[in-house]
Order: structure tokens, then C-alpha cells, then sequence
């Protein structure tokens, strides 16, 4: 409907511009806004405040010329104007409802790519195999997969690619301390945190183990088979353990997904002898770096990006140039989104700019760094353990689940303990992804338990518990939320029914928006609205004791509609809907 109506005044703009009201020459971003107050409309734009300028009008007097303007659209019932120039809308309610039992006779719920479907590369999770995955790597893997679930819905081709760091110096120590505990080692690596501690211990202790494991790295590098073959064995177990995690927590990434740094090992001297012939490198103290005028340090000298060590080594900045020109050249991507912690924001900045310098990529393939703020404790700090450790992914699972059982059971005694189990696990996770998504990406996040498990406010919970509401009501009538065929058409009469309907045709708009911003909690935020206002409907508008058949059968359309709109909004952030809770 926005989209709608601004092409509508993008009409009324050209005649005006013929007309010789408005200069030719202007192009204004045109904004409509959902009114909060629906008995001044349902839209509305400031649109003639705008122009009232570069018109010399007053935005009144504009405001009348282009509605006079405005083509006629059976989605429009009325237009009015308020206030210093508003222009207001007011939806056609029968125009409406059609489109709302379109939506209910569609499986996509008319969620559809505004634009053409892309190819879509979306880079997360990513964690360093070297340790277990911590609460740091649980922003990427669940922000990540909310958006590559919203992209491919709406029909673009998804690749998902988990860019782990399984390659560095780190992995020397931990072969080296494989080699001297051979028998240990399996059990030991049960718990990765702990063999990293160990193996760091033995590095910084021993000068003897210090050089072997310098020594391995160096092997590994020439391609040893034995190393090789321990490196292997290491990075099973650790993967093992991040797809036991993805499992857990409902994340759609599999092995299959998996393309970690080492994938590029063979093509880094290559990268950088491109760079060399396209005569961007620069040689200082030994390293070769890419200096770009447009990245300077504060004493405004120019930044370099390292791309190999004096020593020879390659870096983290060279293998993501190989990254970029692989998706391009055997992904054939159109767009590339990295969901990596805002603090490598410059280093993505950078290795765009040289890959397009350095035409790895071609101008038009869209490169985007989701960035995303830390995780912090409910105290505001970064996130730690009483005694200061990092906390662990499982640990806090673990926790998320106790709690929302315990809940659970003072809410609903009379459940069995196979069923308790079950809605604590996904009331649980739930919160925890929840509480995450909800948030803007970009700001740093405080997790807190108390709040992400109420069953009021914008939490998971509050969110499950409206879906249960709506199959309840299905329920008592024995009838399946799909099967609506026999019932009397959809007619929006009460304005908590128009509210409710207007809010649910806005399903489609508020995915491509996720989809083209990254930023799930757009979702989150209509899901929560959605539940809002079906609770106005529920409590004005009796379904099961409406006035009449007809009336109750267009309340139960728009129940319907709503609970498959909760149900698949919550399923694109990776929320698992109970039929009761
Ligand atoms: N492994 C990196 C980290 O934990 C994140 C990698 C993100 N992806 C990328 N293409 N650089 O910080």
C-alpha cells in the first residue's frame, strides 16, 4: 500500500512538473508513513511541506493541487488533507479484504522479491575453529540466518557460506599438543576451551614445545601429510561441535556450508601477484600493502591493508580478496552480506575497496558489511562468567531452557513432563533469539533473562503465546487453520478488523525491507504489533460468538491469517510455533 500510494504522487509530482507548478528539475524522495491515528486515514505523506519551497507555495495551497493531481486507485477510498498540508489516505476496505484473501489462498502469503531475485552470498556464523564457539559468535549465526531465511522465502537464491578461520598460527600449538598427548587428546577435545587453555600453557612454558609448534605450523603450510591429517582430525571435532550448536539452536547452516579460510589457501599467492600487476602494491618494511587514498589515520597518512607478511605469511585481509573474487567467479553472486562484529567494519570497508580496484569483483556486484554490536551482560558489561571466563554457548542454552521449563510449570501445572519439556526447550531458545534479533544489529546488545522470558512485552514468549491463541480458537471448532474453503468471504467492518487487515497486507513490504536493510528486527517489530493488534480484535470482535455465520466466518479468515502470518514470520527468524504453551 506505501509503495502503492507513492507512485500514486510520483504521478501527481510529473503532471505538476508538467504543468509548470513544480520545477522540472526536482526529483523528491518521496515518504508515506502508516498514520497511527486512523480516524484522520490510514497513510499518510508530507509530500507538499516538501515541495512547498521549490514550489514558492504555501504547503496548503500545494497540498490541493496535487491531490487534484492524484489518479484514482480502487485502493483509495478517500484523500483529505490536515493539518499544515498533510495528505491522508484512507484504504479501501473491500479493496483490502481482497487482498488479504489472496494472501490466505497463497502459500507465500503474497511475500514475494520486490525487485528481480538475486544471487545472494550471505557469510555468518564464522567462527575460529581453534576454540569453542562463544556467546560472541551467537549474534552472527542468529542475525545471519534470519535474513538468509527472509531472502529465500521471498525467492532469491541463498548461498550460505560459514568462512570459519580453521588456518593461522594457533593451529601449530594445538598440533603440537595433539602430537605429545596422543591418547588424551580425543577425550580432551570434549571440551575445546579447555584443550586451547592447556596447549597455550605448554607454549608459553616451554621453549622446546614453543619451536615444534612453529615448526608444525610451517609443515602444515608445505602440506605434510601427518600434520595435515591431525589438522583434519582437530577441525572435525571442533565443526562437530558449532553443528551441534547450529542444531540446537535451530540455525539453518550445515557442513555443506562450511568454506573456512584454508579453502583458499592455493589461490593467496595468486591474489597477491594480481595486485602486484595491477600496480597496487606497495612495499613498506618488508610487507606488501595496498595503500588507498581514502583510508587515512588520524595524522592523515594513508592506511595500509597487509596482505603478506614480511616472512612470506599471508593474512586475514588477502584471504577474504580470494573469498570475494571465488564468489563472483564460481558463485556468480549479485550480492555478498558478511554478518561480522561492527569492530571490523574498516577492515571490510578496505578489502572492498581493493577488490573493486583491483577488479576481483565487478562495479556492480553489491558487497555489504552487516556489522553488529557486542553482547554485553544485563549489567552492561561484556558478557563473562562470574570468574571472569567467557561463557559458553551451551552453558547459556543450558540456562535459557531451565528457566523457561520452571516458567512453564507455574503457568501450567497440569502439563506432563515429556510435553513441559518440549515447550521449555522452544520457549527457551526462543528467547535467547528473540532477545537478539529484536534489538537494531548495529547496537550493543545487554542479554538478559528475566526479560527475554516474559510473556508480556516484545519477547518470544509473548510472541509463541499469540500464535496459541489463534489455534486455539481452531481448535475448539476441530477445523484445520487451513481449511477456510466452506467458510462466507472476508469483510472488514470494525475498525480493530481494518487495523488488524491493514497491518497483515504489510507482510510482504516488511520482508523485502529486512531483506534489503539485514535488519530482522523490522520483523520482529511488525510480529509484535500483529500480536498487538489481534488482541484489539479478539476483545472487540468475538469470533465464536459473532452476531451471525457470515460474520463469524470473516473473523475466522482473519484469524487464519493471522496465525500462518505469526507462525511464518517466527519460523523466517527461526522460531519454532507450539500449538499450545
Ligand atoms: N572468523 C572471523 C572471526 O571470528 C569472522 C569471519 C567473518 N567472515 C569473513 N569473510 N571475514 O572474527
Amino acid at each position: 500500500m506505501k509503495n502503492l500510494i507513492s507512485q500514486l504522487l510520483a504521478t501527481a509530482v510529473d503532471t505538476l512538473k508538467h504543468e509548470g507548478v513544480l520545477p522540472a528539475d526536482i526529483t523528491p524522495n518521496i515518504q508515506v508513513e502508516t498514520a497511527r491515528d486512523k480516524t484522520h486515514g490510514d497513510f499518510a505523506s508530507n509530500l507538499a511541506m516538501m515541495l512547498a519551497k521549490p514550489a514558492k507555495m504555501k504547503p496548503r495551497d500545494l497540498a490541493d493541487k496535487i491531490v487534484a493531481a492524484l489518479p484514482a486507485h480502487q485502493a483509495v477510498a478517500n484523500v483529505n488533507i490536515a493539518g499544515p498540508g498533510f495528505i491522508n489516505f484512507f484504504q479501501d476496505s473491500a479493496w483490502l479484504a481482497a487482498q488479504l484473501q489472496s494472501a490466505l489462498n497463497d502459500p507465500q502469503l503474497n511475500a514475494r522479491a520486490a525487485g528481480e531475485a538475486q544471487r545472494v552470498v550471505v557469510d555468518y556464523s564464522s567462527p575460529n575453529l581453534a576454540k569453542e564457539m562463544h556467546v560472541g559468535h551467537l549474534r552472527s549465526s542468529i542475525i545471519g540466518d534470519a535474513v538468509a531465511r527472509v531472502l529465500e522465502f521471498l525467492g532469491h537464491t541463498v548461498i550460505r557460506q560459514n568462512h570459519v578461520g580453521d588456518w593461522g598460527t594457533q593451529f601449530g600449538m594445538l598440533l603440537a599438543y595433539m602430537e605429545e598427548n596422543p591418547v588424551d587428546a580425543e577425550a580432551e577435545l570434549g571440551d575445546l576451551e579447555n584443550f586451547y587453555r592447556q596447549a597455550k600453557k605448554r607454549f608459553d612454558e616451554s621453549d622446546d614445545f614453543a619451536n615444534r609448534a612453529r615448526e608444525r605450523v610451517v609443515q602444515l603450510q608445505a602440506g605434510d601429510p601427518q600434520c595435515l591429517a591431525l589438522w583434519n582430525r582437530f577441525n572435525q571435532i571442533s565443526l562437530g561441535h558449532c553443528q551441534a550448536v547450529y542444531d540446537r539452536l535451530g540455525v539453518s547452516l550445515t557442513q555443506a556450508d562450511v568454506r573456512g579460510e584454508s579453502a583458499y589457501n592455493d589461490q593467496l599467492a595468486g591474489i597477491v601477484s594480481d595486485l602486484r600487476s595491477a600496480g597496487l602494491l606497495t612495499e613498506s618494511e618488508g610487507a606488501q600493502c595496498v595503500f588507498l587514498d581514502e583510508f587515512k589515520n588520524s595524522e592523515d597518512k594513508p592506511l595500509p591493508v597487509i596482505v603478506q607478511k614480511a616472512g612470506g605469511g599471508y593474512l586475514y585481509a588477502t584471504t577474504d580478496l580470494a573469498a570475494m573474487r571465488y564468489r563472483h567467479e564460481q558463485l556468480h553472486a549479485d550480492r555478498v552480506l558478511y554478518f561480522v562484529d561492527q569492530r571490523q567494519a574498516l577492515h571490510f570497508q578496505q578489502v572492498f575497496a581493493v577488490a573493486r580496484k583491483a577488479g576481483f569483483v565487478p562495479a556492480d556486484m553489491q558487497l555489504e558489511h552487516m556489522g553488529f554490536g557486542t553482547m554485553n551482560g544485563a549489567d552492561g558489561r561484556p558478557f563473562k562468567t562470574r570468574d571472569g571466563g567467557t561463557v559458553k554457548l551451551t552453558d547459556l542454552l543450558d540456562e535459557a531452557e531451565q528457566r523457561a521449563h520452571t516458567l512453564v510449570a507455574e503457568k501450567n501445572p497440569e502439563l506432563s513432563a515429556a510435553e513441559l519439556r518440549e515447550i521449555a526447550r522452544a520457549v527457551g531458545i526462543g528467547a535467547v533469539k528473540y532477545a537478539d534479533l529484536s534489538k537494531h544489529r548495529s547496537s550493543d546488545y545487554s542479554f538478559n533473562f528475566d526479560l527475554m522470558l516474559r510473556f508480556d512485552g516484545n519477547t518470544a514468549p509473548y510472541l509463541m503465546y499469540a500464535y496459541t491463541r489463534v489455534a486455539s480458537v481452531f481448535r475448539k471448532l476441530e477445523r484445520p487453520m487451513t481449511q477456510l474453503d466452506d467458510l462466507a468471504p472476508l469483510v472488514l467492518e470494525a475498525p480493530a478488523e481494518v487495523e488488524l487487515g491493514a497491518h497483515l497486507a504489510q507482510f510482504g513490504n516488511t520482508l523485502n525491507y529486512v531483506a534489503r536493510e539485514g535488519t530482522p528486527h523490522v520483523l520482529c517489530h511488525y510480529l509484535y504489533e500483529l500480536a498487538d493488534r489481534f488482541s484489539g480484535f479478539y476483545e472487540q470482535c468475538p469470533i465464536l460468538a459473532a452476531d451471525n455465520q457470515a460474520q463469524r466466518d470473516s473473523r475466522l479468515r482473519l484469524a487464519a491469517l493471522t496465525g500462518r502470518t505469526l507462525q511464518q514470520g517466527l519460523n523466517l527468524l527461526g522460531i519454532t510455533t507450539l500449538e499450545r504453551m
